[in-house]
């Protein structure tokens, strides 16, 4: 067997459960056993969820990128680590074996070496998916900085937010991007957020596109000199593999930024061995990767999942991780289907969102393709509908590959509630079973564990982790204080995760959706307040109030209720104003759906705006809409819910 610890029978999952429960330290040292390191940890696991303190491994060391690439030179230096299908289908394909990753990536690691970049330093990464952007995050990691990948949808102000959060002093971006008909000028933007920045040093820029940029004397540098430059000094003195900084279990690997219910996004942090040995081991089991096979993660390396399932994960298990630059629908609604069909891919992982907007193209992109290579099928990102489910495991499963439906977040690094594989049994639109080391448990609103079962037979409740498995968060990039409050302070003693949840009398977990004001919009996590905030930075807005209604497509539509004491012209072309207010802010990705003028919202007489009021109107389903004599001014109610959209 390839994988010591790779879980091929329900008894075999089982047995692993409840070692893991009964003895973490024991049951992560023997799989942390398989992994490469400089030397070896002094303490499995010291943790507690009070400060919280959370230590996987101390005293461990090791570099990550040795785990996902020199340690399989020996054996596998001329197979694909990656391969990558680019926007345009009559592009060259791609294939970078693992020698050439391995070269690539120390030639990476010696630019940043060479323009100021050390161990700690942090460095934002806006590209485009090509295979650039993996070489860019395995070279920091190699030296030891902190990478902060910054999705290639987010605006200039975003940028120059998460910049200043991260007290960034590099940036490496591509000229442009190039995602389905669009090309995205992505150094343009990254010039944008870089006016009044007082941190960055020097941006090093791919050539994807060819779309002019202007390059800033002294601060802006070509990827292509640095790195030529880089292999001829490797030459010169003869270096053939850049050494791999001596990197501590629970030094920071990277920063991801990600939204909550306040206005601000905040970087979750993730360290070194944890991170490599929870994405190593969801992926091996989850998916039950054999080596040699094609695994084709759908999601942007800006997501982490992207950074779990297209980078880490696979590479860290030896596997072949498909990179793919464009969109879904384009040329045609075939794409996927074609990717499938040419490289022969064995696991395809993509969001609920993605099939609902495939499935509403019905059948005919599938006709004729070969899907026959598929083995496994898996949706992450946001609940999967039942009728979703099935179309996928009939159309493109063929009925004989399991969906997996992963459920996890940006904060848990990988995976923790999820069938395997063709091992545990899959129920559709559940999540079923937790990963070994993982202890769900499900609370009422008063922190009290949920032991009555509700009128469908189902224990409801929300959903919280007991104890630490080793890809948990450690902290929020510049503020503990905040990732107390915002993951351990709810329930005292547990870790809340922001999700409703079902759980049946077999043990299986179904996610509702978020219970706190974060939307889940086409698998993106946006928060209300958030979006508040940049649609108040409109100069006709007075006030705002954004909540989520059902979209058959996105999962969640955004739905925003705002004031104005000026219109600009009609309706429709201010709330186009708003539109560009908030893609300019935020993103094209968090523009409302739908806009309603209102001249008050419902408010309590202390001025707390009503939102499950607001959200049953969006929802359309304002016949009930509960007690509401506790309103400041009940009569708004009317006003809006006859005004809906
Ligand atoms: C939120 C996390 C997980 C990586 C991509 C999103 C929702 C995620 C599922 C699933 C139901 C899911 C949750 C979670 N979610 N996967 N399989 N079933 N809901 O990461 O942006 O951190 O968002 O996505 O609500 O809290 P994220």
């Amino acid at each position: 067997m390839s994988y010591p610890y790779q879980l091929t029978t329900l008894d075999a999952y089982h047995d692993a459960y409840r070692r893991s429960v009964a003895d973490p330290e024991e049951f992560w040292a023997d799989i942390a056993e398989n992994f490469l390191w400089k030397k070896k940890w002094d303490k499995v696991l010291e943790w507690n969820f009070t400060e919280p303190k959370i230590e996987w491994f101390k005293g461990g060391k090791l570099n990550i990128t040795e785990n996902c690439i020199d340690r399989h030179l020996e054996l596998k230096a001329d197979d694909p680590a990656i391969i990558w299908e680019p926007n345009n289908p009559e592009e060259r394909t791609r294939i970078v074996t693992y020698a050439r990753l391995h070269k690539r990536v120390c030639q990476f690691a010696q630019v940043l070496k060479n323009n100021g970049v050390k161990k700690g330093d942090r460095v934002c990464i806006y590209m485009g998916m090509v295979p650039e952007l993996a070489y860019a995050v395995l070279g920091c990691a190699r030296i030891g900085a902190i990478h902060s990948v910054i999705f290639g949808g987010f605006s200039a102000q975003s940028i120059a937010d998460r910049l200043e959060d991260a007290q960034a002093t590099f940036i490496v971006t591509c000229d442009g991007a190039y995602r389905g008909g669009k090309d995205i000028p992505l150094k343009s933007i990254i010039d944008d957020a870089l006016i009044g920045n007082k941190t960055i040093q020097r941006v090093i820029v791919y050539t994807r596109t060819r779309t002019p940029v202007s390059m800033i004397k002294g601060r802006d540098v070509w990827w292509e000199d640095e790195m030529e430059f880089a292999e001829t000094q490797v030459e010169r003195e003869g270096v053939v593999s850049f050494p791999a900084e001596e990197m501590d279990a629970e030094d920071p690997l990277f920063i991801l930024y990600t939204s909550g219910s306040t206005g601000k996004p905040k970087g979750v942090v993730h360290t070194c061995a944890g991170y490599m040995i929870w994405t190593n081991y969801t992926f091996v089991n989850v998916f039950q990767y054999t080596p040699g096979e094609v695994h084709f993660c759908t999601a942007d390396i800006g997501w982490i999942t992207g950074h779990s399932y297209i980078v880490y994960g696979p590479l860290s298990a030896g596997g072949t991780s498909l990179m793919f630059e464009g969109i879904p629908t384009w040329p045609d609604a075939g794409r996927f289907w074609d990717i499938v069909q040419k490289h022969k891919v064995n696991i395809l992982y993509t969001a609920p969102t993605a099939i609902r907007s495939l499935m509403g193209f019905g059948l005919e992109p599938i006709d004729g393709k070969n899907l026959s290579s598929l083995r496994v099928l898996g949706t992450v990102g946001e609940p999967i509908n039942e009728e979703a489910w099935h179309w996928y495991n009939e159309n493109i499963g063929h009925k004989n590959c399991p969906v997996v439906d992963t459920w996890w977040q940006t904060e848990t690094a990988g995976t923790l509630i999820s069938n395997l594989a063709g091992v545990t049994p899959s129920k559709p639109s559940w999540a079923t079973l937790p990963l070994p080391g993982v202890q769900p448990l499900l609370v009422d609103e008063n922190g009290k564990e949920v032991t009555e079962k509700d009128e469908h037979g189902y224990y409801n409740g929300n959903l919280c982790i007991k104890a630490p498995w080793p890809g948990i968060l450690r902290t929020t990039y510049g503020d503990h204080e905040r990732c107390r409050t915002n993951y351990f302070a709810t329930y005292p003693g547990l870790y809340f995760t922001g999700d409703g949840c079902l759980k049946d009398e077999n043990g299986n977990y179904r996610i509702t959706g978020r219970v706190d004001d974060v939307l889940n919009v086409s698998g993106h996590r946006i928060g209300t307040a958030e979006v508040e905030n940049a649609i108040n930075m409109h100069s006709g807005v007075v006030e705002s109030a954004v909540v989520g209604y059902p979209h058959d497509i996105k999962g969640q539509g955004i739905y925003a209720y705002v004031i104005v004491n000026h219109k600009h012209g009609d309706d429709d072309l201010t709330k186009r104003d708003i539109n560009q207010t908030v893609s300019r802010i935020i993103g094209a990705i968090a523009k409302p759906d739908k806009i309603q003028f209102v001249s008050g919202l419902p408010k309590t007489r202390s001025g707390k705006i009503m939102r499950r009021i607001l959200r049953k109107i969006a929802e359309g389903e304002s016949g009930n809409l509960g007690d509401t004599s506790t309103l400041l001014d009940p009569g708004i109610v009317e006003e809006i819910r006859s005004g809906k959209l």
